[in-house]
């Protein structure tokens, strides 16, 4: 049956059913195409790109990438169901998409196969993967990382739609997905990025792929993050040696992160664990660089600061919040959090960040929640300026 046509960014395609299309996705595919636009910056002169949209169901995103971005050179569209299929070829062509026996525009080609056998066996390189599953992108993440080894520099853009999983309420399938120790606390949309990123750097290292992530977002249901993909054995050591442990003090709230899987007992701030409280928790491992590439973020902000987006005004806000994390300590206090545990009031949020600026403290709002703040404070300098 068919559902009728939408318009997003400059495309409009027909959905229909046995065709996956979710409205509340715009937002998502309007970054990632922001951030296609962004890599012009990180090609060899005179190179394009050609993405693969792993799980393409109406095809809206890779049209979306074509039409938007002049760095395209051509998309192939993957998806297991052939009525998708169907559907991506009819929508790339009313778009206005080539296919690839002609001669200019952006050139799509639609392959009805399972992803993983696409990108191992499909015989062509790509240097741009898109991961769009239900769910987890890990099963897929070792086959589009062997894909793009063989362009030798190439670009990863995966979803994931596992957050309950990544942010630890399911904490044993967080651990046998993504094999890390997931954090239930007020922090842990950011640790969900992070596991997810630090996966990745664990999957490419022993293909000798270094990845380094250029932006890392958490928003609704979903978690996404674009990486650079580089082959070379140095490149995978140093993206490894940014993966460490986050460890969280229950009862004092203090935050510490550390290369070595070293855990006290007792927590040195406050001496929970040794007086009958609980000791601290850890988490890890996972990604403990910077979450985003400055340059990267400032073309995405330009970009969309020429495009007339409906969420353009959303996206700006979210990018100028990304741009002020970089930098910053990993990980934030979300200030109702930290009164509720010590059963006070917060103060209004801007004499918050005030208070902790004067006493000479770097303080960032982030993307990941809008009432928390990243600091260099330590918790009880955190705790001392929220509780009224
Ligand atoms: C979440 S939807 C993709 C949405 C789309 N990228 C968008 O932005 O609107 C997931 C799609 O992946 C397809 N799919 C699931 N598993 C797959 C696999 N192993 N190989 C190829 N396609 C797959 C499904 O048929 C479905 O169309
Ligand atoms: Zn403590």
């Amino acid at each position: 049956m068919d559902f009728g046509e939408v318009k997003e960014g400059s495309v409009r395609v027909r959905t229909a059913e046995g065709a996956f299309y979710n409205p509340h996705m715009e937002f998502s595919r309007d970054i990632s195409s922001l951030a296609v636009a962004a890599l012009d910056g990180m090609l060899p002169d005179g190179e394009r790109l050609r993405i693969c949209d792993g799980m393409s169901a109406t095809g809206v995103r890779g049209i979306r990438y074509a039409l938007e971005n002049k760095n395209v050179e051509a998309v192939t569209f993957v998806d297991m169901d052939k009525a998708a299929c169907e559907l991506v070829e009819a929508n790339a062509k009313s778009n206005g998409l080539q296919d690839f026996a002609a001669f200019s525009g952006p050139q799509f080609r639609v392959v009805e196969d399972d992803i993983n056998h696409h990108l191992y066996r499909g015989g062509e390189k790509f240097n741009f993967v898109e991961l769009d599953p239900f769910g987890s992108p890990v099963p897929f993440i070792r086959s589009a990382l062997l894909n793009l080894r063989a362009s030798k520099h190439g670009f990863l853009s995966a979803t994931a739609t596992d957050t309950a999983v990544l942010c630890g309420a399911h904490q044993k399938a967080c651990l046998i997905n993504y094999q890390a120790k997931p954090l239930h606390t007020f922090f842990c949309h950011e640790a969900a990025v992070r596991i997810l990123a630090g996966h990745i750097v664990r999957v490419a290292a022993p293909l000798h792929i270094g990845i380094r992530p250029l932006m890392l977002l958490s928003k609704r249901h979903y978690v996404k993050g674009i990486f650079e993909a580089k082959k070379s054995a140095s490149a995978a050591l140093d993206s490894m040696n940014n993966l460490g442990y986050v460890s969280f003090c229950p009862k004092c709230l203090t935050v510490k992160t550390m290369n070595k899987p070293f855990l006290s007992p007792v927590c040195a701030e406050c001496g929970a664990g040794a007086d009958g409280s609980t000791a601290p928790i850890w988490g890890g491992p996972m990604w403990l660089g910077e979450l985003h590439d400055s340059g990267v973020i400032d073309r995405m902000r330009k970009a969309n600061s020429e495009r007339q987006y409906k969420n353009r005004v959303e996206i700006a806000n979210m990018l100028m919040l990304m741009k002020g994390e970089i930098g910053m300590p990993a990980f934030y206090y979300d200030v109702h959090s930290v009164a509720d545990h010590f059963k006070r009031m917060p103060k209004p949020f801007d004499r918050i960040v005030s208070e902790l600026q004067d006493k000479g403290f770097a303080v960032a709002r982030t993307h990941f929640n809008e009432l928390a703040l990243k600091t260099d404070a330590p918790a009880s300098t955190v705790r001392d300026a929220v509780n009224a």
